[in-house]
């Protein structure tokens, strides 16, 4: 009976009904206890508000995402944990235009076709490219929408590393700066930063180009200065997380996903099944991949919002999911450089 789709429709019917309820109850957490947290908070993320009014309006938002995350925590037998982090102050809307920053091209090229990984046939149960030192500490967007930046530029460290031993910090403002065919840091595009790179020979060091969140013209000297270069870069067949093992295998791959969801913002720990849809609004990298204790597999994903969200800057999302686009739609538009 339970596990007729009918009984499944039920269960989450209640559920549903339920998480509702909770959501519609007033706050259950004392206002004093609420306040002396967001203190605390705006100390330990250096928060300083304009005015008494700002500040207002930023402990109402707080106490609502506090009380979310309370609820959710003791809601019940879940895979992953929520905390508060450097967006704790901030409604998911906000947090969606100011943090995120994937926009497709108005022309999107069509997808490649050729996948060099198709025959690989060694394939670990288990791989983490941060553990194996090809990956870079954890590094942070800011207010500007340039994950996608962030997603091409630690794809491209990776291979790189892979390739040559050698573990640079390669420009990310260069790509916000000089991508034209993307919008800085309105968003932008993981392949299209792939064009540009190939295009001007490669891509200059961090050193040279550093990031500072915001948008700029293009200093054509620092961009000419390449210490990287990638030859090419493949599209991973459409919606199938088993072709992406297969790269992820070989390398870092990034990939796009909707991180628009409210549990998606205050993520702290465990493997992430929550809320999200197909609407790709943010990008990342896939660093590694693995299996849980309790059997969840996961994909362990690099985000660029600093080192206290999350799992040290990390996510584990699940794998393997039941829709062929991956949870949250992570499946549907992955790619990797060729070096
Ligand atoms: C909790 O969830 C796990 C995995 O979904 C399941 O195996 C386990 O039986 C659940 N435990 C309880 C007490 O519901
Ligand atoms: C994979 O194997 C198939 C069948 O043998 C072959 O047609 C294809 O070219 C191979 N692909 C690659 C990338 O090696
Ligand atoms: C950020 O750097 C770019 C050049 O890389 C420059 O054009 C822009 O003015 C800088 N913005 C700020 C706010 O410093
Ligand atoms: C999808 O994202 C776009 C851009 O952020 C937004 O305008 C649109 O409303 C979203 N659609 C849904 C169904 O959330």
């Amino acid at each position: 009976m339970a596990s007729s789709p009918a009984g499944k429709f039920s269960l989450c019917l209640v559920l549903m009904l339920f998480s509702w309820a909770l959501h519609a109850a007033s706050r259950t957490i004392p206002e004093a206890s609420v306040q002396q947290k967001h203190e605390q908070w705006m100390a330990e993320h250096g928060r300083i508000y304009a005015d008494s009014e700002e500040k207002g309006k930023r402990l109402e938002i707080f106490a609502d995402n506090l009380q979310f995350i309370e609820d959710f925590n003791h809601g019940g037998n879940r895979t992953f944990k929520l905390g508060l982090n450097a967006f704790s102050d901030r409604t998911v809307k906000e947090f969606l235009e100011t943090s995120t920053g994937l926009v497709l091209p108005s022309t999107l090229h069509p997808r490649t076709t050729s996948f060099m990984y198709a025959n690989i046939t060694h394939i670990p149960d288990s791989l983490d490219w941060v553990a194996k030192g090809a990956v870079n500490a954890i590094k942070d967007q800011g207010r500007c929408g340039s994950c996608w930046a962030f997603s091409a530029v630690a794809a491209i460290e990776s291979i790189t590393q892979i390739k040559t031993g050698k573990l640079l910090e390669l420009s990310e403002q260069q790509l916000v700066d000089c991508t034209i065919e993307n919008y800085g840091c309105s968003g932008g595009w993981m392949d299209t930063a792939f064009d540009y790179i190939i295009q001007n020979g490669g891509i200059s060091s961090e050193t040279n180009y550093p990031y500072n969140s915001s948008d700029g013209t293009c200093n054509a000297h620092m961009a000419s200065l390449s210490v990287a270069k990638i030859v090419g870069y493949e599209d991973v067949p459409d919606n199938n997380e088993g072709e992406i093992l297969k790269a992820v295998a070989m390398q870092p791959v990034s990939v796009a996903l909707d991180g628009s969801g409210r549990e998606f913002q205050s993520y702290s720990s465990g493997v992430f099944n929550g809320n999200c849809g197909t609407n790709m609004s943010h990008a990342v990298a896939i660093v590694g991949y693995g299996t849980a204790e309790d059997g969840t597999k996961y994909w362990k994903i690099r985000k660029s919002w600093g080192e206290t969200w999350g799992e040290a800057g990390y996510m584990r999302i699940q794998r393997d999911y039941t829709q062929p686009e991956g949870l949250c739609g992570l499946a549907m538009h992955a790619s990797y450089p060729v070096v």
